[in-house]
């Protein structure tokens, strides 16, 4: 081989493991480095699941959920504690979440080839299907399905039987266990009231089992916990809030020094109050900002180059925010417009009706309830505000 191919070789190398890769992430599950704070939550979440609670932890979209319960069951697992992860949203079906749900229990408890047996002793009243395929990459996986089951009577007896699968897991293996279904709002579509009096009754029994029931949609998440419902004072409810201001924009500023670029004095505080303290809108402002400073060459990051970003932000995503603009009433748009340059507080009042030339205080209202429900605004204690931070600046600076 030429030298020269050789001396290329070693640079590229060198440049993929000297680079500085982007030190924050956004849209996805982030753990360690790039979780930042939460240590309360986290200690007590570990302790609550370890002991068998059954924890409710309830937040608006995108402030962490998933990703301190990712944090917290691996810590878990290092403490021999055997985890399982289910995502309710993620089926289609009440059947399709029960298959999922049975397979990654199945999965957490038990190598490749003990599978089959296991699987047949502990659902045998169900008659589960193995299917083993392999994906594209040659790992192999395994599906479970529920072929027998056809009526709702069937549906609600295997229901039974895997709500009950943790508890008789755990004492087989004589192991306590800590599960978490994410994004558990969702179960509430599947068969209303039905699906929590089974899911309930099932974990009361499993004293080594610890759950916790994560869901985004608080409005939906405190009815299922009210009285009459079956998931009423069942176990401790953990609100997931904002992390702190400060702690946030110091843990910013030390994640750009790490990623080997230096921070102007402010930097965080901007990041942390454009993107309303979201944290994943924050960790997003901060990741575009670091590739900019980084693609333009430069090693010193500051606030005229998060303007900047947060501009080219904007014109990539100006398509899509016309669009969702275009599809809502004249009245949702006055509102929201109000919203945005108001700060979300006394909407129904005359004064700002009249200054916004919005409707009377009851279309005001229903507005507001329109633009809850398709996620464009949220209540923040006693305010409304912009789901999106990036789209409340569109409509601050494009809309009239
Ligand atoms: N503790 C944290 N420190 C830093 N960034 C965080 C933290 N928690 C969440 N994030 C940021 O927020 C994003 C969303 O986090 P995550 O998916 O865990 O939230 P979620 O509440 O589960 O959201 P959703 O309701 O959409 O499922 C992450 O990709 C990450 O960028
Ligand atoms: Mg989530």
């Amino acid at each position: 081989m030429p030298a020269y191919i050789t001396l290329f070789q070693v640079i590229i190398t060198y440049n993929d493991v000297m680079a500085p890769a982007n030190p924050f992430v956004y849209g996805e599950v982030v753990t360690s480095g790039a979780f930042a704070d939460r240590d309360a939550e986290r200690a007590r979440l570990g302790r609550d699941l370890a002991a068998g609670q059954k924890v409710f932890l309830i937040s608006p979209r995108r402030y962490g959920k998933s990703s301190l319960v990712r944090g917290v069951l691996r810590g878990l697992a290092r403490q021999k504690i055997l985890t399982v992860e289910v995502t309710v949203a993620s089926s289609s079906s009440y059947i399709g979440f029960l298959e999922s749900y049975a397979r990654a229990l199945i999965a957490a408890d038990t190598p490749a080839g003990r599978l089959r047996r296991w699987a047949g002793e502990l659902l045998q009243a169900v008659r589960p299907e193995l299917r083993f395929d392999s994906d594209s990459m040659g790992t192999s996986r395994f599906a479970v399905a529920f072929p027998s089951v056809r009526t709702a009577r069937d549906t609600a007896r295997l229901a039974n039987e895997v709500f009950a699968l943790p508890g008789r897991i755990a004492a087989a293996r004589k192991q306590r266990m800590a599960i978490a279904l994410d994004e558990f709002q969702a179960i509430t579509a599947f068969n209303g009231g039905s699906v929590e009096h089974a899911l309930r009754a099932a974990v009361q029994d499993q004293r080594a089992v610890g759950y916790v029931f994560a869901g985004s949609e608080p409005s939906l998440m405190e009815r299922m916990l009210g009285p009459r419902r079956p998931f009423y004072k069942a176990g401790p409810v953990m609100r997931l809030e904002k992390i702190d201001k400060a702690t946030f924009a110091e843990w910013i500023e030390a994640r750009f020094s790490k990623g080997g670029m230096r921070p102007e004095p402010g930097l965080g505080e901007a990041i942390v109050d454009l993107a309303a303290n979201v944290p994943y809108d924050v960790q997003r402002l901060a990741h575009e900002t670091w590739d900019d400073v980084k693609a333009g060459g430069r090693k010193a990051a500051g606030l005229d180059d998060l303007h900047l970003t947060l501009t080219r932000l904007l014109g990539e995503q100006h398509t899509v925010f016309e669009e969702s603009w275009q599809r809502l009433t004249l009245a949702q748009r006055a509102v929201l417009r109000a919203l945005v340059l108001e700060n979300g507080t006394e909407l129904l009042s005359a004064d700002v009706r009249t200054r916004h030339r919005l409707p009377v205080a009851s279309s005001v209202q229903s507005a507001l309830a329109a633009l809850v429900r398709q996620d464009i605004v949220m209540k923040e204690g006693g305010r409304y505000v912009a789901s999106d931070s990036l789209y409340r600046e569109w409509v601050a600076r494009q809309t009239y």
